[in-house]
């Protein structure tokens, strides 16, 4: 048996597979849903690498029964579905795919800010259902992008990107953040404040931070009761930051307006879920990194992670770097 054993979760795209395979044994789940967890750990338990998706939960009871296992690289960039403490715990470094999707995400919460705010679900499914008969003065009448105060939950990487974008359409920024990004707010001209300012302050917001136990559950009903009625809410970090019972009464009771949302808890939603019963809610299903060029890209810094790991090296982009000692 050689002595590179990885199992890869998902089919990546390109070439990534060729170059995976040309140095280590690799075992691929080809099938087009997540890969189960039996048979994950069945096929985990001799690996010792792998490369995974954001579907796989990476935990405790998965490193036990993956005993060899050197090196977890994912293809995304939040990391919220591995333990990354416990991987730290055995020496694991966990690869992850940062700044490769940064502006492609960004575009999609700006769409989505769009969408949600001019109100694009309604108005296409007025046309679809073959309701549309005539222009109207006061016909779906939403809220404007332009000019307005954009909130933004989490100055990252992607929270960055969005701020940039707002410059163009002549916004006020706002943002929320445990830390302050000084450098960020002379750069973007954008202003720190408590949550609580932001959710006052802004006519639309974006939540763009990482799922921690920090962030789970952070916009409650407290928070929608804050929000400006005219308010779109965007999420295009991870589901469970916003509390999914708290927001389809908030957009039932008209505590804001609209939302427009990448990411729901749970994901994948199925269709009678109350907030797709919703007119003034869009959902789409985790899309914010799919173009053609960011996934390639993310396919490719994963296995770059990968193999520097098995070789002995520091990983280029590592999300648990206290592994190598700070
Ligand atoms: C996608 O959600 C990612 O984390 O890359
Ligand atoms: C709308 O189509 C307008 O011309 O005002």
């Amino acid at each position: 048996m050689p002595d590179r054993r990885i199992v890869v979760t998902r089919i990546p795209p390109g070439d990534v597979m060729h170059r995976l395979e040309s140095v280590a044994d690799v075992w691929l789940w080809e099938e087009n849903r997540a890969i189960p967890r039996d048979l994950l750990l069945e096929r985990c338990a001799d690996a010792t690498g792998l490369y995974c998706m954001l579907s796989e939960r990476i935990d405790e009871s998965f490193l036990a029964s993956a005993p060899h296992l050197t090196v977890v690289s994912q293809m995304a960039v939040g990391v919220d579905n591995i333990d990354l403490d416990a991987c730290t715990a055995r020496g694991i470094p966990v690869g992850h795919t940062p700044d490769v999707l940064t502006e492609t995400t960004a575009d999609l919460a700006f769409g989505l800010l769009i969408a949600g705010a001019r109100r694009f679900r309604e108005a296409s499914d007025l046309v679809r259902s073959d309701a549309w008969t005539q222009w109207e003065p006061d016909m779906l009448l939403g809220h404007d992008v332009h000019g307005s105060t954009l909130g933004i939950v989490g100055l990252g990487r992607i929270g960055t990107a969005v701020a940039r974008r707002a410059a163009g359409f002549a916004m006020d920024v706002v943002y929320t953040q445990r830390t302050r990004d000084r450098r960020a707010e002379q750069e973007l001209g954008c202003s720190h404040l408590p949550l609580d300012g932001v959710l006052r302050s802004a006519d639309h917001i974006v939540v763009v931070c990482a799922l921690t136990p920090e962030t789970a559950g952070l916009i409650d009903d407290g928070a929608f009761a804050r929000m400006k009625p005219s308010a779109t809410l965007i999420n295009v970090a991870r589901g469970p930051i916003v509390e999914t019972d708290a927001l389809v009464r908030a957009l039932t009771t008209g505590a804001i307006a609209a939302a427009a949302l990448d990411v729901t808890d749970p994901e994948p939603l199925r269709a009678d879920h109350p907030l797709l019963q919703l007119p003034n809610c869009l959902v789409l299903p985790h899309i914010g990194s799919a173009s053609v060029t960011a996934r390639a890209d993310m396919a490719r810094l994963a296995a770059e992670n990968l193999l520097a790991a098995m070789d002995g090296m520091r990983m280029p982009h590592c999300a648990n770097p206290a592994v190598y000692g700070g």
